[in-house]
């Protein structure tokens, strides 16, 4: 099949373009505007294969979006370009209705003027919001409390407007927290592990009781797959790592793979509106037939390797965490301004 995936050059988009290149017989088109958080850098060993190609831009550029389509005859449409870190939301929210919103609008518009025959829009259990109790089933109503998580249930909406009005085929699948190579070293567990290899602390928001679910990418990527082609119109599958763990004790246990003492940790100042639990029960997925491995075991396992991974790839996060990756970037956007 030829599919478009969009956001391709980010953390879950570049390992699912390696996972599909790898498993199965399709031709990828990648479409990533290449923001702070897009690294070509990540796509470097298939770069070169036929079966894939790279066109740097804006999913809400809708001549470009209508053109990649018609030359490369797309028949599918995978969606993980989106402005992704809750703490950047909190600070400036405009970026992330563009991008969520307003470019999965134009994604889904010119799919349906185009015919496509089948779109993933890949979403969040961050759109249900916080849970002490049970988790979160598909036919839960959308509860987001932060600008990222509001901006993702918008798009969530705007799909499901599509399938009702159109007939349009759509999918959405609501992962849990991903971890494993190439994610940007903003989010909790790269920043982790990157800051004792520094020899820095961990900061911990409040006080570190928040409850988040863990799955390994290539786990996610596995599912969004299966999903892809199994999936029935219309649904919602949640993608769940069954691991819930608090954040403190998720620093704990990485400190301790990691032979540090616990007087890395440092408490710092709470997000703001910071959701508590999230939890999701991904049986309807499991049911259509995608499991992905879970226990206590198989989850140290992964942490692991992703701990690894840093240590063996220092230079890729390093250019990050010094500015240099942004600063390359300021200096295309404003070459290309001028
Ligand atoms: P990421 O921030 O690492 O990557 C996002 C990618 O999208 C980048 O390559 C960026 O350049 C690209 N992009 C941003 N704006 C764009 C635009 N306007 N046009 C084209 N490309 C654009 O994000 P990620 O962690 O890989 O997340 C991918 C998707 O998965 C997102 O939709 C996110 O909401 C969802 N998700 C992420 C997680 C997680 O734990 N990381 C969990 C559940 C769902
Ligand atoms: O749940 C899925 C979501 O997971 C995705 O939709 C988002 O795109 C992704 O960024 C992630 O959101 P979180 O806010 O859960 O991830 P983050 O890595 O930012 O934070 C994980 C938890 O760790 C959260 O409770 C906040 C906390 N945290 C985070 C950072 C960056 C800290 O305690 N200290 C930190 O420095």
């Amino acid at each position: 099949m030829r599919i478009l995936v969009t956001g391709g050059a980010g953390f879950i988009g570049s390992n699912f373009i390696k996972y599909l290149l790898e498993n199965i017989d399709n031709e990828i088109i990648n479409l990533d505007k290449l923001t702070y958080a897009g690294n070509l850098e990540n796509l470097i060993d298939i770069e070169n294969n036929s079966n894939y190609e790279f066109v740097e831009g804006d999913i809400c550029d809708r001549k470009l979006v209508d053109k990649t389509i018609e030359r490369k005859d797309i028949e599918g449409i995978i969606n993980f370009a989106a402005e992704s870190h809750v703490d950047r939301s909190i600070d400036s929210a405009i970026e992330f209705a563009r991008t969520n919103f307003e470019g999965t609008l134009n994604l889904l518009e010119i799919a349906r003027d185009k015919k496509i025959k089948r779109f993933l829009q890949v979403s969040t259990d961050e759109v249900y919001g916080s849970t002490l109790g049970e988790s979160f089933r598909e036919t839960d109503s959308l509860n987001p409390n932060n600008p990222y998580a509001a901006s993702k249930a918008a798009a969530d909406l705007l799909c499901h407007s599509f399938f009702k009005t159109y007939n349009f085929p759509i999918i959405i699948t609501r992962s849990t927290n991903n971890f494993g190579p190439y994610q940007y070293p903003e989010k909790f567990l790269p920043l982790m592990i990157t800051n004792i290899i520094e020899g820095k602390k961990i900061p911990i928001y409040g006080t570190g009781e928040n409850v988040r679910d863990w799955i390994y990418v290539e786990d996610n990527c596995r599912a969004i797959e299966f999903i892809f082609r199994k999936g029935k119109n219309g649904q919602i599958y949640n993608i769940a790592g069954k691991n819930e763990l608090s954040n403190l004790n998720l620093a704990k246990i990485v400190l301790s793979l990691m032979n540090e003492s616990e007087d890395k940790i440092e408490f710092v100042a709470d997000r703001k509106g910071h959701d508590f639990r999230y939890s999701i029960d991904d049986f309807k997925r499991r049911y259509l037939g995608s499991s992905t491995p879970s226990g206590q075991d198989y989850f140290t396992e992964r942490l692991k390797s992703t701990i690894d991974w840093y240590k063996q790839n220092e230079s890729w996060w390093k250019r990050i965490k010094s500015g240099e990756h942004f600063k390359e970037w300021q200096e295309r956007n404003y070459t290309r301004r001028n």
